[in-house]
């Protein structure tokens, strides 16, 4: 379980700050005709250059510091330098940064060019998902608390949530438990409690929730082909809003 003491929150600051660094350089660099590896390099540079080790290169064999994924592509993308950026496209990068024995875990997602309406709405309506989400999740509320006020926004406004990966814990591991599903009923599940860090981040799609993953065994994409975005951030609960550790 994710519970943070006090003497160790600065140091899940100082890696949720080198993983925004991470996000903010790369989403710099994105624009038509770059490739994923190019910008998985950026990234790779700024967590390597802050004294901190990406948190997914080797993880479960996962072959890279960064995961960017485009369109209908969900989460887990491998960098490639022969993949590039189009116009209109939408690309999700996510970063992971372990320092002084602690992990960040976050994610953005960004558009290129020129999107389709309903892309941006796509786009603007994950990251209000997230905050919403991350408003709820205070000490006495629930698991089941968070995963509702998601679901409900995101379906409100005619996008589904993805079911099959969910947010979780994270601290002196990249992935602890509880899980936090961007579904279910308010009321159920786990109390949540002071100190306890997660990340919050849902994944939604156009159309349905269903996904599949590639032959590359990593890269999730929607069944239907329908477009996805991801954002994520970690957090600590408290007793208030939480502190935003990747802001
Ligand atoms: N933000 C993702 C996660 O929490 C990234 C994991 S990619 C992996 O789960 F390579 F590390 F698996
Ligand atoms: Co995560």
């Amino acid at each position: 379980m994710g519970i943070i003491a006090d003497r160790d929150i600065r140091m899940m600051k100082e890696s949720g700050r080198i993983v925004r660094k991470a996000l903010n350089e790369m989403k710099a660099v994105i624009e038509v005709g770059v490739s994923t590896a190019f910008i998985e390099s950026v990234g790779r540079k700024v967590i390597e250059d802050e004294g901190a080790a990406p948190s997914f290169l080797g993880y479960n064999g996962y072959p890279a510091a960064i995961c960017v994924s485009i369109n209908d592509e969900v989460v887990h993308g491998i960098p490639s330098r022969t993949r590039k950026v189009n116009d209109g496209d939408l690309v999700s990068i996510d970063a992971g940064a372990f320092k002084n024995g602690f992990h960040g875990d976050a994610a953005d997602t960004v558009t290129v060019g020129l999107p389709s309406p309903l892309a941006l709405l796509l786009v603007k309506t994950v990251y209000e998902a997230r905050d919403i989400g991350i408003e709820t999740a205070r000490a006495g509320n629930t698991i089941g608390d968070v995963g509702s006020v998601i679901q409900k926004y995101v379906e409100e406004k005619g996008f589904s949530v993805v079911r099959s990966l969910v947010g979780h814990g994270i601290g002196r591991k990249l992935h602890e438990p509880p899980q936090v599903p961007n579904f279910g009923r308010s009321g159920r599940g786990m109390k949540l409690t002071d100190g306890l860090a997660l990340a919050i981040e849902p994944m939604i799609n156009i159309g349905g929730y269903r996904v599949r993953t590639l032959h590359d065994n990593w890269t999730v994409v929607t069944a239907d082909g329908s477009l996805s975005a991801h954002a994520e951030h970690t957090i600590i609960v408290s007793t208030g809003s939480p502190l935003i550790l990747t802001a």
